[in-house]
């Protein structure tokens, strides 16, 4: 059973950066995240959060067409931030060489469409849910 790390109730855009930005600051270098919510929930305004609470200060936006995007952390280890949306399955995941980011234990790894490859993602992954509520409102719950 999963259990619950955090819910909250965003209600902007900051609110949810704030929210990223938090969680990125408390969890060890390592850590794999994955983010589900709809089309235009705040997944990348999440991700753009989470660099921000690791020192990241480049631009972020999802690697919908590269699949994976890398940043470097200022101090030692790095970002990767990937969508597996242009992915068919858990082989094409492997054939793409997705096992190398995900292994790399001096990494955070931030996964969109992580269902498009389940059986690779690591039973203590952090699953952050993100669903509409409203215009500018919506639940966020980061489980695991
Ligand atoms: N509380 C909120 N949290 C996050 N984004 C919000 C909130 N309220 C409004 N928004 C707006 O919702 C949009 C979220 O867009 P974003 O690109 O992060 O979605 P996404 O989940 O990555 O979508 P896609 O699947 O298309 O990539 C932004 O335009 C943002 O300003
Ligand atoms: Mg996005």
């Amino acid at each position: 059973m999963k259990k619950i790390i955090e819910r909250i109730t965003s209600r902007s855009e900051k609110d949810t950066e704030k929210f990223a930005f938090d969680l990125a600051q408390r969890l060890p270098l390592g850590s794999m995240l994955t983010l589900q919510g709809d089309l235009g929930a705040g997944k990348t305004v999440f991700a753009r959060g989470f660099a921000r609470g690791l020192g990241i200060t480049e631009p972020v936006s999802s690697p919908t067409y590269t699949i994976v995007q890398e940043y470097s952390l200022p101090g030692q280890g790095r970002l990767y931030h990937l969508d597996l949306y242009r992915i068919s399955s858990a082989e094409s995941a492997l054939a793409f060489g997705v096992d190398e980011f995900f292994d790399d234990s001096n990494a955070f790894k931030l996964v969109e469409w992580a269902e498009r490859a389940e059986n690779l993602i690591p039973e203590n992954a952090i699953r952050v849910s993100i669903r509409h509520l409203g215009e500018n409102e919506r639940e966020i719950i980061a489980e695991n």
